[in-house]
């Protein structure tokens, strides 16, 4: 998804940290980078198509004065990814500079009406109708303030814009369904899509409203509501540092992640769980919580909608009606809500259109909200009655990992909550599940230690396709190993329930598809049965199972061993070991393990 950074300091030094929080945005995916900076008078811009190393390029000979800017990270939706298209965009003039993300759906007709009054468009894209529209403001004698805001009134869609102009050393910007945050620093601001952009300069942060407009200039800024109206909001300190957004000697942000569960898993489940007492504390919902609940339904999309199956997995497994519904498909066959509905909206990073989407559907439907996310002052945090945050740091490589280890332990905390306030019993497995979720940060420690995920990467890496099978709270893990699979390693992969593999998909097991079969010491006779209809067509079997299981290793080729634990928890155990496999093999394979291609870590459209 395309990614805004600005500067807004006194007299120098904008390009060097606007290139900075560039490259800081690159963990969203984009096809061109570009910036403007004002430069004595007018906005001087700077885009190349490509990497930042392109921009870079341009900028060698010479890097402009100046100490105020805007930049971009573009990731193609209106017009083919070319030096063009890529932000920032102009007026006719040349005085106003615009970056944007997100969707001008009425971009079409404002376009035809400004050919028409004789302005001329040099890009393909949605976003240059806007500077064209400020710069009409302005010759009626506007200023840019209420140039800016005469625009906005005019555009409809989806976005968050930031423009300078000639006329004021100023930055003006919005947001209107795209996130934007205003980062605090002595004597400059910065304006970005998501915090680490910027944390390199400063982690006092204010997060902005939807429709809020904002004035900034380096000794002061001036937030209005849509209908103008003076705000204060407050600053806000995050705790991410610059060295948890950075690669920390790692090859790659997704290797760095995945080594970073432990201490993820710790931060989830600090203060909130004791399995001596068996009791759970989860800040924002003390026992009763939920005591109006009849049913729960989860909205996600991706690894978070895998991470939705295992919660809803474990609900009904204990007494409550739950479903887990894929965002994007909840919109057009929404099952019925009532206000005794409890909609929980699982989002790493708060900013999913989909599951935005989903979420208003089902407040407007009367029920009750909740995000599970990862970030602080997203979107669905602030939109939703409730937030429950799954604390695991900051996730930069496109491949969700260490947020998933931690949804899936938030939602096992919220689903005891759930499950005593719905039914008023507390099942007789909870301390022994919550000793194992304890247990969790050392025995994923103990995988990353001893995993013999990179040979058998080695030994598989160039097969025609890959399989993954898991039965019950692990066929999750299994759809998840699958995408993990294919996302970072462009080979075909898919997960299955295990059962599953006999109506249909066995047609494609051959010697050179291997199956990946997940074992949790629950039912395992099953899944190994599934095992033996595989192994009998010559595939070659990777069993991901704890060595208490004998039978399983008699059968696998290879196995992935996970510390024995309760059935609830060996998953997130298991994925640990997929996700090794799967970034190993697209090491092996040479592939861009952070950005892969056509991806974006926040899906922010439709
Ligand atoms: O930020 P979200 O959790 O809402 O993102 C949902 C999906 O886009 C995301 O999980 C995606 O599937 C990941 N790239 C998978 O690794």
């Amino acid at each position: 998804m395309c990614g805004i950074i600005a500067r807004i300091g006194g007299d120098d030094g904008a390009v060097d940290e606007l290139l900075t929080g560039l490259e800081n945005l690159e963990y969203r995916g984009y096809d061109s980078a570009g910036l403007a900076v004002k430069n004595g008078s007018g906005p001087e811009v700077f885009k190349r198509q490509g990497e930042i190393s392109h921009l870079k390029e341009v900028l060698a000979d010479e890097v402009p004065d100046g100490g105020l800017g805007i930049g971009h990270t573009r990731w193609s939706t209106h017009g083919p990814p070319s030096d063009e298209n890529a932000h920032p965009h102009t007026d006719c003039s040349g005085d106003v500079a615009i970056v944007h993300n997100g969707i001008i759906e009425n971009y079409d007709e404002l376009k035809a009406d400004l050919l028409a009054r004789g302005h001329e468009f040099t890009s393909d894209t949605d976003t240059e109708v806007i500077p064209h529209l400020v710069e009409e403001s302005l010759a009626e004698g506007a200023d840019p303030e209420t140039a800016f805001r005469e625009t906005l009134e005019k555009l409809s869609g989806s976005y968050a814009v930031a423009m300078i102009t000639k006329h004021d050393h100023a930055v003006y910007a919005t947001r209107r369904g795209s996130p934007l945050v205003l980062g605090v620093s002595d004597g400059e601001y910065f304006l970005a899509s998501d915090v680490p952009a910027f944390l390199d300069f400063t982690d006092d942060v204010i997060y902005l409203d939807d429709g809020d407009v904002v004035e900034v200039r380096p000794d002061g800024h001036r937030i209005t509501t849509a209908d103008g109206e003076a705000v204060e909001r407050s600053v806000q300190t995050v705790e991410w540092d610059p060295e948890d957004a950075g690669k920390g000697g790692y090859d790659h942000y997704m290797l760095k992640e995945i080594h970073e569960q432990p201490a993820a898993l710790r931060q989830t489940l600090r203060g909130r769980a004791d399995p001596t007492t068996g009791d759970i504390h989860l800040e924002e919902f003390p026992p009763g919580t939920f005591e109006d609940v009849k049913r729960v339904q989860f909205v996600a999309c991706g690894t978070s909608y895998h991470a939705g199956l295992v919660g809803a997995q474990f609900l009904s497994d204990s007494g409550v009606p739950a479903q887990t519904f894929l965002a994007s498909e909840y919109a057009t066959g929404q099952p019925p809500v009532d206000d005794e509905t409890l909609v929980v909206g699982v989002t790493q990073s708060g900013e999913t259109a989909d599951t935005l989407s989903a979420l208003r559907r089902a407040n407007a439907s009367g029920a009750k909200t909740l995000a599970v996310t990862n970030v602080v002052g997203s979107t669905a945090a602030r939109e939703c009655d409730d937030a429950l945050f799954i604390r695991a740091g900051p996730e930069i490589g496109v491949a969700a990992t260490k947020t998933f280890s931690s949804q899936v332990v938030s939602l096992a905390l919220l689903g005891e909550r759930l499950v005593r306030d719905v039914t008023g019993t507390r099942s007789p497995e909870t301390r022994e599940r919550l000793d194992a979720l304890s247990d969790l940060p050392g025995n994923v420690q103990q995988i990353l230690d001893y995993t013999s995920a990179r040979r058998i990467a080695k030994r598989y890496h160039d097969s025609d396709a890959y399989f993954f099978i898991g039965r019950g709270a692990v066929r999750p893990v299994a759809l998840e190993g699958a995408l993990k699979f294919k996302e970072i390693s462009y080979e075909h992969a898919e997960g299955f329930a295990a059962g599953e593999l006999k109506h249909g998909p066995l047609a494609l097991v051959t010697d050179r598809t291997p199956v990946f079969a997940v074992f949790t010491g629950r039912n395992d006779e099953k899944t190994l049965g599934n095992v033996k209809e595989a192994e009998a067509r010559g595939a070659p079997v990777v069993a991901v199972a704890s060595d208490a299981n004998d039978e399983v290793y008699q059968h696998a080729d290879e196995v992935l061993t996970i510390p024995e634990t309760h059935p609830d928890v060996a998953g997130v155990l298991a994925n640990v070991q997929l996700q090794l496999v799967s970034y190993h093999a697209a090491d092996l394979l040479g592939r861009p393990i952070d950005k892969p291609r056509n991806l974006a870590k926040s899906v922010t459209v439709e």
